[in-house]
């Protein structure tokens, strides 16, 4: 693991994603179900990839302003830095944790044979456990694939409609792709600049530990930050952000890369026209939580180099906008994906004895 410098970790989900095959919306060979596609993923490599290279590094967490204790808000032990690079650090303080709880290595036993060998847990092994986790949450079967299956009365009229606008000529598709590479998943996976505006958590002892980029400190530069030093137009990543996957996107309670808005119709009329939308934009209003309202960052340098897709406001009626959000929030959203079914999947109990988190909308 040592020597890691560069972001690999979006490419390496990415192609976790890119290789789930479910309905037949495009050529290739279909696979109906995400478990089935799973059997073709023995190794969950791309995956665990993303687990086990997430970044830990100076430069990734706190751009603006390096600090040594990064970690440490006041609340809990501050992790070295080790030249420049936390990860390994953060990698063996996860391992030496997991293994001095017996309850851990006793699960991991059971489904790693050479941990039941060793009674050692690796952070690989902690890695490919969370790829299996997440493999596991990959919902892809929702009205638009029912629909693509044959079950015409799958999808509603105003879904129906909706998705005609959705995949009409440059419009969303463009973007959110559903072809060939992107392999149904609503994504090209490529970083765009669609000026979502900007959000920043207050930073201290008790509020965020997270301090941003730029003279303010409170810039996110998106891909710019997870290019390696060799990226040759590194500039040009600057405020770029994966395009998002939408498949179950109705479930989510904040959207973009940020959670800018709160309520999905929002985040849709961005993208009609970004610059009013990012002129007119208040982050109270947009009922994110209140620590996010108090630092209003500048959208000024958004603004000046939006997608060619988006740069001219798209106009709907009434009727096709909220066609398009029924399309979105429940064309592509897949039963098993609702929280009632995601919130049976919290534990009661730890084997570490911490205290389960608590999830929004999960609380009885
Ligand atoms: C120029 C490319 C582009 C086009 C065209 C586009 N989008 Fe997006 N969309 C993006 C990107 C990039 C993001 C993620 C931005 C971020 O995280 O900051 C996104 C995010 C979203 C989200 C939020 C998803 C989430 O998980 O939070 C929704 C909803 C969405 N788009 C819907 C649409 C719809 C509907 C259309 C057509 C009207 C559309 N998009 C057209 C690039 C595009």
């Amino acid at each position: 693991m040592s020597g890691f410098t560069g972001a690999k970790s979006l490419e390496a989900l990415n192609v976790a994603a890119f290789r789930l095959k479910t309905a037949s919306l495009d050529d290739g060979p279909a696979i109906t179900e995400p478990t089935a596609a799973m059997s073709t993923f023995s190794n969950r490599q791309p995956a665990s990839n993303q687990a086990a290279l997430a970044r830990f590094t100076g430069t990734e967490m706190a751009p603006c302003e390096r600090k040594a204790s990064l970690f440490d808000d006041g609340h809990g032990t501050a992790v070295p830095f080790a030249s420049d690079n936390v990860s390994e650090a953060t990698r063996a303080l996860v391992e030496a944790r997991v293994n001095k709880i017996p309850g851990y290595v006793q699960l991991f036993a059971a489904v790693f044979a050479d941990v039941k060998n060793t009674g050692k847990v690796s952070f690989t092994h902690v890695a490919q456990a969370i790829a299996e986790f997440e493999m596991s949450l990959s919902f892809a079967s929702a009205p638009i694939d029912m629909y693509a299956r044959g079950d015409k009365a799958a999808m509603t009229d105003s879904q129906k409609r909706g998705a005609v606008v959705f995949f009409r000529d440059k419009s969303c598709v463009s973007c959110h792709a559903v072809s060939g590479q992107s392999n149904e998943m609503f994504s090209d996976f490529k970083n765009r600049q669609i000026a979502v505006p900007q959000i920043a958590p207050e930073y201290g002892p008790g509020k965020g530990n997270f301090l941003f980029d730029g003279d303010t400190c409170d810039q996110d530069f998106g891909a710019f930050n997870s290019a390696g030093e060799d990226v040759a137009d590194k500039e040009s990543l600057k405020y770029k952000f994966r395009t998002s996957p939408l498949r179950n996107v109705g479930a989510q309670p904040t959207f973009f890369h940020n959670g800018a808005f709160t309520r999905l119709e929002d985040a849709i009329r961005h993208h009609l026209d970004v610059a009013a939308s990012v002129s007119g934009y208040d982050a109270a209003k947009a009922g994110v939580a209140a620590d996010l309202t108090v630092r209003k960052p500048s959208n000024q340098a958004l603004l000046n180099d939006v997608d060619p897709l988006l740069r001219n406001p798209v106009n709907l009626s009434a009727q096709e906008f909220s066609d398009l959000v029924e399309f979105v929030r429940v064309g592509l959203m897949d039963e098993r994906a609702k929280k009632e079914n995601l919130c049976k999947l919290v534990p009661k109990k730890l084997p570490s004895g911490l205290i389960v988190g608590t999830y929004e909308g999960c609380q009885q």
